[in-house]
């Protein structure tokens, strides 16, 4: 890697931290273990009720369609029993993730100024080479982008991010701002927004990138839950939230995207127990990535205002507009949102048929309080605020573990999909 300052910035906290952080327990493998999509038909309760008994791992859902579920060996005989109408995801999980860890690739060292090679994108890779990544890409472009340090996670470890602007010059115009990786296991998400600032920076000389650069700023935090993102390499491939104690329990982890401090207190889209997966936390705001993305986002909202903001997850091919908290409530763009909703979603299918299913997100996959995107609607008054789910559907095979060969497909499709939103807005 190349030392320039903001590297030096971003990497000296973490050494300073890293004996700080706790040490990881063995790691779970998943062999053996299945997972499974359920049908719900509408009555998702009566499917989670039936597996209650069981020691069950929550994997993902939609509550009017599905809920998919990780069965361990030792459960699979009663699993079956049960008789739900279910579809395999991962005939064995830990083959497959075997199989995503063997396809890992280092990061390919360059010289000075050199743009990173794009084969980057044929393979996952570990936590200190997508900050490595990052630097170099910026130091390729330094006049026209810079590397942003935003606050630090439970560990200690930077939020960082990218900045990149066009011929109006830094913060001149309104913000298209990306999250990637809130949830720890959604890998595909910091490899898609990783495309897309890579080609944002390299492709300046094309005409309509040009265009989207020069009207606006892009602001891109491809780890906003870097501490659960480096638990999933070390530990549990399948961790969701970030890495909070509670002193209140022995369970780990508060939900980053149910701890915003707007609609937080409502009840129904968020676990108000430590242990599940949903955990909102003690209070509004009470994880220190919540509060640096907070205000983070209020220095955009304060400055030249929010043109677009996307929430970029995994798995289930949505695009999903306002709101998370009220299934009936709709954004007073509400029309624009949703017809800029489909129209993106036939873009993206133009590169290989993948097909995105577009509607508000509590009423197209389920509820949420405390969630970014109707902070961002609301109170950071975004124009248009989304939640992105990437690959893979679900149904045909796989989940949060997506084979690297589908990270290109994948950046390919939303880039397109990118440009068309951006030229549209
Ligand atoms: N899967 C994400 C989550 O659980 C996105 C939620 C989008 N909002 C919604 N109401 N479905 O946080
Ligand atoms: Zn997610």
């Amino acid at each position: 890697m190349k030392f320039t300052a903001a590297a030096a910035l971003l990497v000296a906290p973490l050494a300073v931290l890293a004996s700080a952080v706790p040490k990881v327990e063995r790691k779970i493998t998943y062999d053996g273990y299945k997972a499974y999509r359920i049908a719900t038909h509408n009555n998702a309760k009566s499917v989670t009720d039936k597996l209650a008994p069981l020691a069950v791992v929550p994997f993902n859902q939609n509550t009017r369609d599905h809920v998919d579920v990780v069965i361990p060996p030792s459960e699979i005989a009663a699993f079956e029993a049960l008789g739900f109408e279910a579809e395999v995801l991962h005939e064995d999980l830990g083959a497959d993730i075997r199989e995503e860890a063997n396809s890992f690739a280092p990061y390919q060292e360059i010289s000075a100024q050199a743009i990173p090679s794009d084969t980057w994108f044929d393979a996952y890779h570990a936590y200190a080479d997508h900050i490595t990544f990052f630097n170099d890409l910026q130091a390729a472009f330094p006049t026209y982008s810079e590397i942003l340090n935003i606050g630090a996670s439970v560990q200690g470890r930077q939020l960082f991010g990218i900045h990149i602007w066009g011929s109006g010059g830094k913060g001149s115009k309104p913000a298209i701002y990306f999250h990637g990786t809130v949830h720890a296991r959604e890998w595909i998400s910091s490899k898609v927004v990783e495309y897309l600032a890579y080609n944002f920076l390299t492709q300046y000389n094309d005409t309509a990138v040009k265009a989207i650069r020069d009207n606006y700023d892009i602001y891109i935090l491809p780890f906003v839950n870097p501490d659960g993102f480096v638990y999933t390499q070390t530990s549990n491939r399948l961790w969701r939230k970030n890495r909070q104690t509670r002193s209140s329990s022995s369970c780990v982890g508060t939900d980053i995207n149910r701890n915003w401090p707007y609609k937080w207190e409502l009840s129904g889209g968020a676990s108000t127990d430590p242990c599940d997966e949903t955990y909102k936390g003690l209070a509004a705001g009470d994880t220190p990535e919540n509060r640096a993305l907070v205000s983070f986002t209020q220095s955009l909202s304060a400055s030249k205002g929010i043109k677009l903001y996307i929430d970029w997850h995994s798995y289930g091919q949505y695009i999903l507009i306002p709101y998370g908290y009220d299934c009936s409530k709709r954004a007073t763009n509400h029309a624009k949102q949703l017809s800029l909703a489909q129209s993106t979603a036939s873009k993206i299918a133009q590169s290989y048929g993948t097909k995105f299913t577009y509607g508000p997100s509590c009423s197209t996959l389920y509820a949420t309080t405390g969630d970014s995107v109707d902070y961002m609607q609301d109170v950071a008054k975004a124009e248009y605020s989304w939640t992105i789910e990437l690959r893979p559907t679900g149904s045909g095979g796989g989940g949060f573990v997506l084979p690297a060969s589908q990270i290109r497909p994948s950046g390919v499709e939303q880039w397109e999909g990118i440009k068309y939103l951006l030229a549209s807005v």
